[in-house]
This record gives structure tokens, C-alpha cells and sequence, in this order.
């Protein structure tokens, strides 16, 4: 049996090897992307960094929570409620993050829609659209796990699907390759 380390690096392997398979099909598939230089794009520009940082910073509270063991990697998979550990400032640290994720989640979701729909990026490219969609994705059930009036079961679903790192290793795979492609 793999141990859960192991299934995150497998699973990233996967996605990887997809990736870089597609990805050489698309860059002789589709003709180069001329740049688009504008205002907006511009504008887009900067939106696309501030939602990397928000990603990286969203994704360090988890790894944090990782490092203190208020969790294995497995449960990232399939989360589980975990007692808090840990020294008094990082479990303060830790209660800051998590009173905020919900703000620093929806201003992720907003600058990133933002940044793709400024570039005007080419969505016939599918690691756009899986992009986009994964987003979405976040947001929604992340607004499921935080909607008072969420059944209990939507709301385990929810966090079941919100809260791993699957979601995270496409989002960065994804955006990396496709970048790469219209750079
Ligand atoms: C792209 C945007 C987002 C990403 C990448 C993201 C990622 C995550 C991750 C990794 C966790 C698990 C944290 C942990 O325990 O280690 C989590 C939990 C959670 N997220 Fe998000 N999230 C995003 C947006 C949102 C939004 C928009 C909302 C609500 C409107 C939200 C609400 C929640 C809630 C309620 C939890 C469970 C409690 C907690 O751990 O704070 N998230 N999210």
C-alpha cells in the first residue's frame, strides 16, 4: 500500500505527464499567442500576480497546519478535524489565517477571474478552461462550507472537496503549462 505522501507525489506525476502531454500537442496544435499589449492587459497583468501571492499565501496556512502535525497529508485528501498543537504564537497565527481564509478566498477567486477575463486569454487552450473551472469550483464549495444553510451532508461534501491539495496541484500545474504556452 502507498502512503499518502506517496499517492500526493504519484497523483502529481499524473497530472504532470498529462500536462506536458498536452502541452506539446498544443504548442504545434495552435499557432503562437500574439502578446496583447494594453491598458488592460496591463491592468490584467497585476491581477494575476496578486492572485498568485493569495494562492501561495492560502495554501501556506495549510502546509503551516502541516508542519505543526494538526493534520497528516492524507487528511488533505480527505480531511479530518484535527485538536490543535503546537506553540501559543503559531496557534495564533494559525486562528488569524483561518478567521481570514474566507476573505483572502473570495479577493483569490475575484483577482484571478479578473486577470483572465482582462487578458483576454485563449480559452480554446484547455488548461484555461480547467483553470477557470477549478476556481469556480473553489468558490463554491467554499461558500457551501460557509453558508449557514448548507445541509450537513453538502457541507461534509464541501469540505471534502474544498479543502485538499488536489485542487491546488492542478490549479498550479495547469496555470504554469499554460502560461508557458502563451508566453
Ligand atoms: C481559490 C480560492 C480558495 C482556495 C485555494 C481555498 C483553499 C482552502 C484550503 C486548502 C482549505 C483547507 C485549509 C486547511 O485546513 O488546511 C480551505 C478551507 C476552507 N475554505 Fe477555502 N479556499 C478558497 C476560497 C474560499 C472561499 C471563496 C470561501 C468562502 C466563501 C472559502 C471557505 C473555506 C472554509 C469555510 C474552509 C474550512 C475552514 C477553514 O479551514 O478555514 N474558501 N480552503
Amino acid at each position: 500500500m502507498l502512503n499518502s505522501n506517496k499517492k500526493v507525489l504519484v497523483y502529481t506525476l499524473f497530472v504532470l505527464s498529462v500536462s506536458i502531454a498536452y502541452f506539446v500537442y498544443a504548442s504545434i496544435a495552435y499557432p503562437p499567442v500574439s502578446e496583447n499589449e494594453s491598458f488592460l492587459s496591463e491592468v490584467g497583468e497585476g491581477f494575476g500576480e496578486i492572485g498568485l501571492w493569495l494562492l501561495l499565501f492560502i495554501y501556506a496556512r495549510t502546509v503551516l497546519k502541516l508542519m505543526i502535525r494538526k493534520g497528516r497529508l492524507s487528511s488533505r485528501i480527505l480531511p479530518e478535524y484535527f485538536p490543535s498543537v503546537g506553540s501559543s504564537v503559531i496557534n495564533k497565527l494559525l486562528c488569524y489565517l483561518d478567521r481570514t481564509h474566507i476573505y483572502f478566498g473570495i479577493a483569490a477567486v475575484a483577482v484571478i477571474l479578473l486577470h483572465i477575463v482582462l487578458m483576454g486569454i485563449p480559452m480554446d487552450i484547455l488548461f484555461f478552461p480547467a483553470v477557470l473551472i477549478l476556481v469556480v469550483w473553489q468558490a463554491l464549495f467554499g461558500l457551501f462550507l460557509t453558508w449557514k444553510y448548507s445541509p450537513k451532508q453538502l457541507k461534509k461534501l464541501s469540505y471534502l472537496v474544498h479543502a485538499q491539495f488536489l485542487t491546488g496541484i492542478m490549479l498550479g500545474i495547469f496555470s504554469y503549462f499554460g502560461h508557458l504556452l502563451i508566453d
